[in-house]
């Protein structure tokens, strides 16, 4: 329980702390990956090679203990991971590149739906890069329930925050079904924004219990392929949801993402519409002083899209849920709050109450994505 430097500990921590934490420690390169992190009466226990930096000042924030590892307490906490039985990625690939290159072998890559991404064309992996078709080849041979294999392109990008993919080997579509939280969704990969990182956050958001006006509506302003509205319509099917989007692709999705999780009879409506000149469409009048719960997730503008919302809040307020890119180097959760606050006055908007706010993932080594869920009103 003690501060014992320079020695391998356990740390623990409460366990909704942990999105802010293990980051932390991953970033220091201090977790004991041969380990398991152990979850036990609500808190997690995470074996680390030495104290972190600046650790007292995060100690007392996030009441943070630490063990030394030869500890009594410690050993049931020690549980070392599986050996994986499957041949892993990088097992594969040593069996097509001449053993020299080994050591510039990725560990693992991502897999959307039935689509492998691999990523080889970073200054690191560029000796690995004449060996991409059988590496994709290996890849489909290995893994039957994938169909293709893309590479990285590119950064995401542009207004559709999208990323170009190139191809290597199976079928050519960039389409695929991808399931999150007992749903699914369709998504293409290069014409659409989706990303499995924010799976979590985004069952968190549709567990938010809340007394909502049942006359109200709930909009998602930047909804991709929908798949914030069509999980909190699962848990609450009788509201009405209106999602909105700039990307035609994006919207033909969510509406045939509707049809594949048998939502059809529900209330929600996905329409493609540049959110800046809402007050020239129809769905204008449909969302003014109507809204009780807002979703804004296009992290490196949701700032300037705030000055829209005093016309459509509902005059009994709105809970809205903003993601925003803050410094990691400040505390970025107050960086959060203040500039959401900042903003809110300018255009006459106060918060009530903040109900939570958390570091979502890292975005850049500088920046974290946070997200603010604040029930604010005029
Ligand atoms: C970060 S993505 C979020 C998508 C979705 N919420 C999700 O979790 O998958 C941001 C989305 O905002 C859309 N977008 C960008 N500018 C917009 C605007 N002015 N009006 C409406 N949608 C916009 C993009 O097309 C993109 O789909």
């Amino acid at each position: 329980m003690s501060e014992i430097p320079r020695k391998s500990l356990i740390l623990s921590v409460d366990q909704k702390f942990g999105n802010i934490i293990i980051p932390w420690l991953k970033e220091q390169n201090l977790i004991k990956t041969e380990f398991k992190i152990i979850t036990h009466q609500l808190k997690l226990y995470i074996p680390i090679k030495n104290l972190p930096e600046n650790f007292s000042k995060k100690k007392e924030k996030y009441s943070l203990e630490t063990y030394s590892i030869d500890s009594k307490e410690s050993q049931h906490f020690l549980q070392k991971k599986e050996k994986k039985k499957k041949n892993s990625l990088k097992d594969l690939i040593k069996l097509v590149v001449p053993s020299e290159l080994n050591a510039l072998i990725p560990r693992s890559f991502d897999i959307l739906g039935s689509i492998a991404i691999i990523e080889l064309n970073r200054e690191e992996h560029l000796k690995l890069r004449p060996f991409i078709f059988k590496i994709g080849e290996l890849l489909l041979k290995n893994n039957p329930h994938l169909d293709s294999v893309y590479e990285k392109a590119g950064n995401i990008d542009g207004i559709y925050r999208t990323r170009h993919f190139k191809y290597i080997v199976g079928k050519k579509s960039t389409i695929t079904e991808y399931r999150e939280n007992q749903c699914r969704f369709l998504i293409d990969i290069e014409r659409t924004f989706f990303t499995p990182r924010l799976a979590f956050e985004r069952n968190r958001i549709s567990n938010i219990e809340i007394n909502l006006n049942s006359n109200g509506i709930i909009w998602d302003m930047f909804c991709g392929v929908g798949p914030y509205l069509i999980q909190i319509a699962r848990k609450y099917p009788k509201n009405e949801y209106i999602g909105t989007d700039i990307n035609p692709d994006a919207i033909r999705l969510a509406k045939q993402n509707v049809d594949l999780n048998k939502m059809n009879k529900y209330n929600i409506d996905f329409v493609n519409l540049n959110v800046a000149n809402i007050g020239e469409n129809a769905y204008h009048y449909k969302l003014k002083g109507k809204v009780v719960r807002i979703i804004m997730n296009l992290p490196e503008k949701n700032i300037e899209f705030i000055k829209i919302l005093p016309e459509y809040i509902h005059p009994n307020g709105c809970l809205l849920h903003i993601y925003q890119f803050n410094e990691k180097r400040e505390d970025p959760l107050e960086e959060a709050r203040k500039k959401l606050e900042i903003n809110l006055t300018k255009v006459n908007l106060k918060i009530v109450q903040i109900l939570s706010s958390r570091i979502v993932k890292p975005f850049s080594p500088a920046l974290e994505t946070t997200v603010i869920d604040a029930i604010i009103s005029k």
